[in-house]
């Protein structure tokens, strides 16, 4: 089968999460979108599960990728190992800002391809599984959820990263502190009527739009979905 090349890349754009165990299962997904090309995340159950063959497979179908790895290691380590994700075709890839700014630093000199390209590095600030309480009472951060994510954020763009993945209750916060330019990608995007399942932090995608948020990241509301081709147009139709 052969595929059409990447639409044209949007600035502001709607990611599925395609967190599924196998490449059957992923591409039997894609197949249902013939008229769209979306942005497809592919974490770590995949990746694992696949290897590398399933970014090359994503991307001959004309996809952008956002690889969600969400590296977290000592800066030699995690240099070495972007360095090897360099080599991939990605659009996206991203690391922990607890890793420190020094971590942060060695990402994207790993990451730097020997032309000076590189796909687009974001932090994760706190994922948005995570309420204040439970960041405050097991991992000792005193600090509200607001003045965490924006002093991680504010830790990545010294490290010299495009933005960071934080709940688009926090987008507005990033941006008066990094600039309007600093990337917000935010996932815990739920429909008005749907379920929440194990996020927190979430919102939809006609509020992430009005908070100003970069790109969305939906997952189960259109992988679960009885037409999942219908729930992505609509996080579409909502947040562009
Ligand atoms: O199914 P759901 O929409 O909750 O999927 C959200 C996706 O975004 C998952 O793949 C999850 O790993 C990812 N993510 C997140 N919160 C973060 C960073 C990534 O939910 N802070």
């Amino acid at each position: 089968m052969s595929y059409q090349s990447s639409s044209p890349a949007r600035l502001r754009d709607v990611i599925i999460a395609c967190d599924f165990s196998n490449a059957a299962t992923t591409c039997a997904f894609l197949d249902l979108f013939r008229d769209d090309k979306p942005f497809i995340k592919i974490g770590m159950e995949l990746f694992y599960a696949e290897g590398a063959d399933i970014v090359r497979q994503i991307k001959a179908r004309g996809h952008r990728v956002f690889l969600d790895l969400k590296l977290h290691d000592i800066p030699n380590t995690v240099r070495s190992a972007m360095s090897v994700l360099s080599r991939l075709d990605i659009d996206m890839c991203n690391v922990h800002a607890a890793g420190t700014i020094a971590m942060m630093q060695a990402a994207v000199e790993g990451l730097t391809r020997p032309d000076g390209s590189r796909p687009l590095l974001i932090a994760v600030t706190q994922l948005t599984s995570t309420p204040e309480d439970r960041m405050q009472r097991e991992l000792l951060i005193g600090e509200s959820m607001d003045r965490t994510v924006v002093h991680y954020a504010r830790n990545a763009q010294t490290a010299g990263l495009d933005g960071v993945v934080c709940s688009p209750l926090e987008s507005a916060a990033v941006k008066t502190a990094c600039g309007k330019s600093f990337l917000s990608v935010t996932p815990g995007i739920r429909f008005p009527d749907g379920q929440t399942n194990d996020q927190v932090r979430i919102t939809t995608p006609a509020q992430a739009k009005l908070i100003g948020a970069d790109y969305i990241v939906v997952g189960r509301p259109v992988t679960a979905a009885t037409d999942p081709v219908a729930a992505y147009r609509r996080c579409v139709a909502e947040f562009l």
